[in-house]
């Protein structure tokens, strides 16, 4: 199934995110009000594009433009960001050193979404199984060694919050917890509307929240023909795999006591310094 992964810069990609783009993106030209939408996969990538978009359209003179990721496709997907007129909110998996550097030159601003490793970590186990786009993964255990050696597609799940973190104050950059969004959504969007800088009330929020809310968003997906070129996510060609559960501390049903010190200990020695991580790894 080696044509389902390529290595590029020691780190594992879908074969939909070709060389020849990866080597290019320094080439892309950013704009001053691009919005770049961050995670690691299986953070919430999704639900946070849905949120925006909403709130989005609650504005009509907003007019804005959900791209597919800056690492999908061909060369040709930086041509193709160019005719877009409309403000360009991009998603994006890549870690911070490969962020075409025009977007840092330019101080964009992004929103950068992380989950609790644990939780992402079953999540993208569930994608391995079920997406056609990924390897075949035998079990929980086999999966759980790979994620922890950081040999899952995009990377270690460690390197992108670190090294995101290390220059978050080189861009404009708002971080979102997914821990915190299941928690208080309407707290979390009005945070997200004031970075952005759109106004909106208690009722236009209320409203947001309902129509991006797991069951819902769940049930549109079920009733639209997916487009797979319409994606916010580079490994994703059908949407229909993205809402699985959508909760906080499914975790707690794959680890063994064994991998869960494992898994500890390695956050323990990588995230010590972290000021990111402080947020999630102790509460759940
Ligand atoms: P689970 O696999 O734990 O269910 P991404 O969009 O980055 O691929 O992340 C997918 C994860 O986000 C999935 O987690 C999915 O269920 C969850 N998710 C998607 N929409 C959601 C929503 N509206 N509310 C809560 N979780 C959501």
């Amino acid at each position: 199934q080696s044509d389902l992964l390529h290595m590029f810069n020691g780190i594992p990609f879908s074969t939909k995110s070709s060389t020849a783009l990866l080597r290019s993106l320094n080439n892309f030209q950013a704009r001053e009000d691009d919005l770049l939408l961050v995670s690691y996969p299986k953070s919430g990538t999704h639900w946070l594009a849905e949120i925006l978009r909403q709130l989005y359209s609650s504005k009509a003179p907003h007019k804005v433009s959900i791209t597919s990721p800056i690492e999908f496709g061909e060369v040709s997907t930086l041509e193709e960001m160019k005719s877009i007129n409309a403000k360009r909110i991009i998603p994006t998996h890549l870690g911070y050193d490969m962020i075409p550097t025009d977007f840092k030159d330019r101080k964009c601003k992004a929103i950068y979404i992380i989950r609790n490793p644990k939780d992402t970590a079953v999540s993208l186990f569930h994608y391995y199984k079920d997406n056609p786009n990924l390897p075949t993964i035998d079990s929980w255990h086999v999966f759980f060694d790979i994620f922890l050696h950081g040999q899952a597609v995009c990377g270690s799940w460690f390197d992108h919050l670190l090294g995101w973190e290390q220059h978050r104050n080189e861009m404009s950059i708002f971080i979102l917890y997914y821990e915190a969004m299941k928690k208080d959504l309407p707290k979390s969007v009005r945070k997200i509307s004031s970075f952005l800088g759109i106004n909106v009330n208690d009722n236009e929020i209320s409203e947001i929240c309902k129509k991006t809310s797991f069951t819902e968003m769940k049930t549109n997906v079920e009733k639209e023909n997916s487009d797979p070129n319409n994606t916010v996510c580079a490994l994703t060609t059908n949407k229909r795999l993205i809402f699985r559960k959508g909760t906080v501390g499914e975790w707690k049903n794959y680890f063994s006591p064994k991998q869960n010190r494992q898994f500890d200990d390695l956050c323990k020695t990588m995230l010590e310094s972290s000021y990111l991580a402080k947020n999630i790894l102790y509460e759940n």
